[in-house]
């Protein structure tokens, strides 16, 4: 994981890459460090989180690179923090992947005489080069990379050069032009704040940045490559107010769907499926909540057109990857440089399966590997829990569904229609987040909770759970609820609260069955239910209400009321909520 930097221009590159870091965050923040070149090389590492450094100066130079890191090999400790240098503290590379074939390269290398400080794989870069400088760091970094395996996004410097040289290999690496200065870094959100003009870098680019401009070469040859306009401004990367990103990304959710719904549908479906023309199964492959969004997309996409949809894991398919004829794979990924999901669109395009990906970073990684991409309109997500990009991929998935669907015009447009009033309803939910914010305020002293449903419900419950669990710490597991008997029985009780989603469709009957049994174990149950649901408050402790919709839709609903009740749960644990412990918002390792 991890965030890298680089900086050339006019301005103190402290400030730019201390400033740009703090939005990279969301990839690592276990430890950070910059250096800044004038001549020599001004270096600091700390252990900790960037976002807690107010004010440093490190030297004022306008050359430098910067990284926060998420430990891949090595513990967080000073010496393992990046930039690391060569042997004389000329060459500082910072990096995000991870070298696989580290330890062969660091034996040789010391056999050659160079010494080492650092337990991690990155360390061998900058003492390749070192081993290959003559008199330009371009020269060396191009021989280096020839030794190294795996996955890099690196940038390197020498304290004698006003030159920074980048190269990207299945980690993301973006290039910033402004108006004489350049900047790279793993993801636009760090830069934006000094520019939009972006250029996407592939794999097997190399950039070379000095005060005259860049040049990319890719294979040894020097290559175009577009600059694009990100839509997203700065205001996309603050928290404007709010005490963390996931409560704003949430309130951002109803423009986030208008937003989605408007790039493909106006009076009627825009999308264009000639891509699944003639297709006879989808197969979804995705991690974490893009699977849980991959499961919704399941049932709906199943019930409206009677195509049969398998959704995997990516990590698990890449492992068994069984294809039988030539499905539509549609790989669902916020980010779009999930490392799993990566590779299991590869597997499938290689088995010969047609792959769209649905994502929400332009110029992604995903982008490049699918043969037709459909953009989620989420603006940028920094908090680690997907909230309002997960609402966006299901918003997208409906509109395929209904595209895909062989149901009469009126009952498409009716459809259509009730996905309109989608955003009033979220908002509905938004503005009476207090009562939920009492709800969870409850639940915050328990140690464990179970969510079910069942249906569509299923996977509302597995993605609430996995909420929960990510940002309070609280143990959460999704069940389908009729599974509750086959074994977590024996987990109910006073200590186990159970939230149920309930949804006024064929499983409602079954459902507050389901809850009876829950009840006679003690549990106190939470459930999601529609608003005009009188029954729903005769079973259960408490409830939280959300406004009636398609039963189809009630993924989407229920899990923004699910959203803010984890929050406030972990909000009043005092927990960090935007940058939980031991995760990182885009898994670019496998
Ligand atoms: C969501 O809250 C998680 N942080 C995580 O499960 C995430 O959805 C998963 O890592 C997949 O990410 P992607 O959508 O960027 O591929
Ligand atoms: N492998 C490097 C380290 O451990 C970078 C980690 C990463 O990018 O995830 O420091």
């Amino acid at each position: 994981m991890c965030g890298i930097v680089g900086y050339l221009g006019f301005r103190r590159a402290d400030e730019v890459i201390i400033s740009s870091l703090k939005r990279l965050e969301y990839r690592g923040y276990d430890s950070w460090g910059v250096a800044i070149g004038n001549g020599k090389l001004s270096l600091v590492k700390k252990v900790g989180a960037i976002g807690d450094v107010e004010e440093y100066s490190i030297g004022d130079g306008t050359l430098g690179v910067g990284h926060t890191r998420w430990a891949t090999h090595g513990k967080p400790s000073e010496s393992n923090a990046h930039p690391h240098t060569d042997c004389k503290n000329n060459i500082a590379v910072v990096h995000n992947g991870i070298i696989s074939n580290f330890q062969m390269l660091k034996e040789k290398l010391i056999e050659e005489g160079h010494e080492f400080k650092s337990e991690t794989d990155t360390e061998v870069i900058p003492h390749l080069i070192e081993k290959y400088y003559k008199n330009s760091i371009e020269d060396a970094v191009i021989n280096c990379i020839v030794n190294l395996r795996g996955s890099y996004a690196f940038v390197a410097m020498c304290a004698n050069e006003r030159k920074l040289v980048a190269c990207r290999y299945k980690s993301p690496l973006i290039l910033g032009v402004g108006d004489k200065e350049f900047f790279l870094a793993s993801d636009v959100t760090a830069i934006l704040e000094y520019t939009s003009r972006i250029v996407y870098l592939q794999d097997g680019d190399i950039v070379i940045l000095t005060d005259d401009g860049f040049k990319i070469l890719n294979d040894c040859v020097e290559v175009d490559r577009q600059i694009e306009l990100v839509p997203w401004g700065i205001k996309d990367a603050k928290k404007s107010g709010y005490d963390h990103f996931m409560i704003k990304e949430i309130h951002e959710t109803p423009k986030v769907v208008e937003d989605t719904l408007s790039e493909y549908v106006s009076d009627e479906i825009e999308l264009d499926v000639s891509f699944a023309a003639g297709i006879s199964e989808i197969l979804i492959i995705a991690c974490g909540t893009s699977y849980h969004a991959g499961l919704i997309g399941k049932y709906v996409i199943e019930g409206l057109t009677g195509i049969p949809v398998r959704v995997e894991y990516a990590s698990e398919f890449n492992y068994h990857p069984l294809l039988v004829g030539r499905p539509l794979a549609i790989a669902i990924t916020q980010s779009g440089e999930t490392a799993d999901t990566l590779e299991a669109m590869k597997k499938a395009k290689k088995f010969g399966a047609r792959v769209v990906t649905i994502t929400n970073v332009l110029g992604s990684t995903a982008t490049r590997i699918a043969d037709h991409t459909l953009y989620i309109r989420a603006g940028p997500e920094i908090c680690v829990a997907a909230t309002k990009s997960f609402i966006a991929q299901l918003i997208v998935l409906y509109v395929l569904a209904l595209k895909l669907a062989n149901l009469p015009r009126h009952e498409i447009n009716e459809l259509i229609l009730e996905l309109k009033l989608i955003p009033e309803r979220i908002q509905r939910i938004l503005d009476a987040k207090d009562e939920i914010e009492k709800i969870a305020k409850r639940l915050a002293k328990f140690e464990n909770m179970m969510y079910v449903g069942r249906g569509i419900g299923y996977p509302i419950a597995l993605e609430g759970a996995l909420k929960m669990k990510e940002i309070s710490y609280i143990h959460a597991e999704g069940y389908p609820a009729g599974e509750l008997k086959h074994g977590p029985f024996a987990l109910l009780g006073e200590k186990t609260p159970v939230i149920a989603s309930v949804i006024e469709d064929p499983t409602y009957e079954i459902m507050l069955n389901n809850i009876k049994e829950v009840k006679a174990r003690d549990s106190i149950v939470v459930a999601i239910a529609n608003e005009d649901d009188k029954e729903i408050d005769k079973y259960v402790d408490w409830v939280v209400k959300v406004p009636k919709t398609n039963p189809m839709f009630s993924p989407i609903t229920q899990s923004v009321a699910l959203q803010i009740l984890a929050y406030y749960t972990a909000k009043e644990r005092g927990c960090e909520i935007d940058k939980p412990r031991h995760l990182a918002k885009s898994v670019t390792v496998e």
